[in-house]
């Protein structure tokens, strides 16, 4: 019961940060590392033709005119509607509970998701990333292929970022617009995504560009431990 109430807290947070947020929207459509990431995207994208985009944000940081249908799936419809290309429907839902009626794509993309799916603990945190994981691989046809993006951390900050989580999500719950988040190795990713018997996993490192979001604030890259990597896998 406390567990659903802190969920809703934690999904009202992200709701009242990325909903309608040009402020975002246009900081990843022109810093440098979203750049990159937007072409880099797009060629894991090109090839779809049925595509769900969980935790799109309203941003889309891909062409999405290289693919014939999209569903985005969000807290929230995130965006006005209106200003959506035709191909593109959004959902309302969790990605921790995906609706039913919702499924058989060829491709299912999480773009800066994944370290969203926080809860009150490290232990709820890994165990979002379980549940997440495979609720996608419902979504997919047989052979159809995730695609992550995500800013990862090295052990060394894992480490601490681990012990300071419950201090550090309690004073940003307390004190920022911005939702708590906690980022994963690459090695927890791969972990997690192997016990959910996702095949041919593969990792890409992306080069960053000069700046790059922390909670929603553009920081110079070099101050930031993290690495922007994507992954690929299938069902
Ligand atoms: C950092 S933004 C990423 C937006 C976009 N994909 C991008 O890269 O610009 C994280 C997004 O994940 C969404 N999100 C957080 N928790 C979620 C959940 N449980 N289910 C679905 N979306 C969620 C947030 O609402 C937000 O839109």
């Amino acid at each position: 019961m406390t567990k659903k109430i802190d969920n809703n807290i934690i999904e009202k947070k992200n709701i009242d940060f990325f909903s309608s947020n040009s402020e975002y929207q246009k900081n990843v459509a022109t810093i440098d590392t979203y750049k990159i990431l937007y072409s880099e995207i797009t060629n894991f994208i090109k090839s779809s033709n049925k595509l769900l985009d969980i935790g799109h944000g309203g941003s889309f940081d891909y062409d999405t005119s290289k693919v014939k249908e999209i569903t985005g799936l969000d807290l929230d419809k995130m965006i006005d509607v209106s200003k959506l290309p035709k191909n593109i429907k959004l959902v309302e839902g969790s990605a921790l509970d995906i609706p039913e009626s919702i499924g058989n794509f060829d491709t299912t993309i999480v773009v800066m998701l994944l370290h969203h799916l926080v809860g009150k603990s490290v232990s709820e945190n890994l165990e979002n990333l379980d549940k997440c994981l495979k609720q996608i691989h419902k979504t997919l046809i047989k052979n159809g292929k995730l695609i992550i993006v995500e800013s990862c951390v090295p052990n060394w900050f894992y480490l601490i970022e681990k012990l300071l989580f419950k201090p550090t999500s309690f004073l940003i719950n307390k004190f920022m617009k911005h939702p708590p988040a906690f980022q994963f190795t690459q090695e927890i990713l791969k972990k997690y995504l192997t016990n959910n018997n996702y095949e041919n996993i593969n990792f890409k490192k992306i080069k960053q560009g000069k700046f790059i979001l922390q909670y929603g604030i553009k920081v110079p890259t070099f101050l930031t431990p993290v690495e922007t990597i994507i992954i690929t896998a299938t069902k």
